[in-house]
């Protein structure tokens, strides 16, 4: 299957800082593609990257087309992005700020009309927000800021979704139906990419997976042959085991005490 996302040999500095050397990467319509690595590993910037919202040497592909030959409103309509520390002090409610979502797909000075407010209603009830449409996002708890803005990126209706610790803050049954709800999206076409921290929810939800360390891909592939207990633990320099469920769903990770 052809590419929707694709990194080619792209590098990224912050000043004197490497954050990525020579990355290649590929994400198709109709996955969810899970990146997993430590902390500083560089995967906040790689999705950056691919969204095309910091410069980086190589090339950033959408569907092939070098992101820097397209006008920036077409790729703010194609690709959207969940950033991993959302403003908290947005001055919005969140109707207002999931209403966003539609200005890519606005003429010019033009509001949004009835389509889009269903749109938006329905961003609203899939990441669980439609309660909260009339509250001011700086007033929701750090797990419904969240859900806020990844209303706003579903409003967006993009070909493809990065989501940046999409997770992150959210109780364990929110985690769950994020990522249900991203796996879904995935199935209808979508080119969903996940930064993920958890092994155990890539294991569950993505298709495939990415290991980055050090501002490179370590590895990739699909899910089951990439994620093992040695790779993470590799990946972590931390003591794993990994156990199957009943049905033997699974592998899932657990960190256990070193010397037991
Ligand atoms: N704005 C910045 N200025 C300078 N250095 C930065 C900046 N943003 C990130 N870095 C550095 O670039 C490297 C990669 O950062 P990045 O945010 O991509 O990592 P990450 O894999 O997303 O980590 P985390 O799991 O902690 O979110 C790190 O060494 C980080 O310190
Ligand atoms: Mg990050």
């Amino acid at each position: 299957m052809a590419a929707l996302l694709e990194a080619r040999a792209v590098s990224c500095r912050y000043g004197e800082r490497r954050a990525l050397a020579a990355v290649g990467f590929a994400a198709c319509a109709g996955e969810l593609t899970a990146i997993l690595g430590p902390n500083g590993a560089g995967k906040s910037t790689l999705l950056k990257a691919l969204a095309g919202l910091i410069p980086c040497e190589g090339r950033a592909l959408l569907g092939g087309v070098c992101l820097a030959d397209l006008p920036r409103r077409e790729i703010a309509r194609r690709i959207a992005l969940v950033s991993q520390d959302p403003p908290v002090d947005a001055p919005f409610t969140v109707l207002e700020l999931v209403l966003m979502g539609r200005a890519p797909h606005l003429g010019r000075l033009a509001l949004e009309g009835p389509h889009d407010r269903q749109i938006a209603e329905q961003a609203m009830r899939d990441a669980g927000v439609l309660e909260l449409a009339s509250r001011p996002i700086d007033q929701l708890s750090g797990g419904e800021r969240r859900r806020a803005f990844l209303a706003r990126a579903l409003a967006q209706e993009p070909q493809a979704l990065l989501l940046d610790e999409p997770t992150a803050f959210l109780d364990m049954g929110h985690q769950g139906q994020v990522l249900e709800h991203a796996a879904r999206l995935a199935s209808s076409g979508l080119c969903v990419v996940a930064v993920l921290h958890d092994p155990n929810l890539a294991a569950t939800w993505a298709d495939k997976v990415v290991l980055m360390r050090s501002g490179s891909v370590v590895a990739s592939g699909p899910t089951h042959e990439v994620l093992t207990a040695a790779a993470l633990e590799d990946l972590y320099g931390a003591r794993l085991v990994a156990t199957r469920g009943v049905a033997g769903e699974g592998p899932f990770f657990a960190t256990i005490r070193a010397g037991s």
